[in-house]
């Protein structure tokens, strides 16, 4: 076998996850996915994406924001669930019915049922996002997934253990792809290394340019 051909197996070949953690790669076509990101444009006009101070001061690389009855945020108290967005007061904006009913039948389709998100973290990558590594501990019951949505351009997931010194596995979620942890994989520690530029099927609106946008929905109350 040539080495061209071996290195095409590789790239084709489905990574082995752990436990846990199921990956539906290319989950939403290209009419889904627009349906999708048409909600999500309404969800940021009513909750501008904003960039968050963390404790220590220092502002986070990329944009955020949220919709359901919590979104996650972070300033000199430290990290939480509030019910309004900082900058406008009001009220986070409810997650769409169909992105909701998505999340709800990804999880199903991982083998979760009776997943009822109240929070959708919205995070805007732009060509040089990334994030560091961290674990998702802000929520009541880790009994619930977490169900996380990409579309953009490719972002290189770093995949890692239950310490945060454990091995980390690359794994890169594409415009389209579905990401569910639970169980065993609900508390692994993980991050997004880089964004690809130029792997992007679609622009969007609502996706930064040269950039990716990802969902993560979660039970937080
Ligand atoms: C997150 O961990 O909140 C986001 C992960 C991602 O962007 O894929
Ligand atoms: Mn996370």
């Amino acid at each position: 076998m040539g080495a061209a051909l071996q290195g095409d197996l590789f790239a084709t070949a489905a990574p082995a996850l752990p436990p846990g953690i199921a990956l539906l790669r290319g989950h939403f076509g290209p009419a889904d996915s627009r349906g999708l990101l048409d909600d999500m444009a309404d969800v940021l006009a009513a909750a501008p994406p904003y960039r968050l101070r963390l404790k220590s001061g220092a502002f986070m690389i990329n944009r955020l924001t949220n919709c359901g009855a919590l979104g996650w945020h972070s300033d000199e108290k430290g990290y939480r669930y509030i019910d309004r967005h900082p900058g406008t007061g009001a009220p986070w904006p409810p997650i769409p019915a169909r992105l909701k009913q998505a999340a709800i039948a990804a999880a199903e389709a991982c083998g979760v049922a009776g997943f009822d998100p109240d929070a959708c973290l919205v995070n805007l990558y732009a060509a040089d996002g990334r994030m560091n590594l961290h674990q998702d501990h802000d929520e009541a019951d880790f009994g619930w997934p977490i169900v996380s949505f990409s579309f953009g351009n490719d972002g290189i997931f770093a995949l890692g253990g239950g310490r945060r010194r454990d091995r980390v596995q690359p794994l890169a979620l594409r415009h389209g792809d579905v990401l569910v942890m639970h169980g065993p994989g609900r508390m692994l520690f993980h991050g997004v290394k880089k964004i690809v530029p130029g792997t992007a099927p679609a622009a969007h609106p609502a996706i930064p340019p040269e950039g990716r946008l990802n969902l993560t929905f979660r039970r937080a109350a």
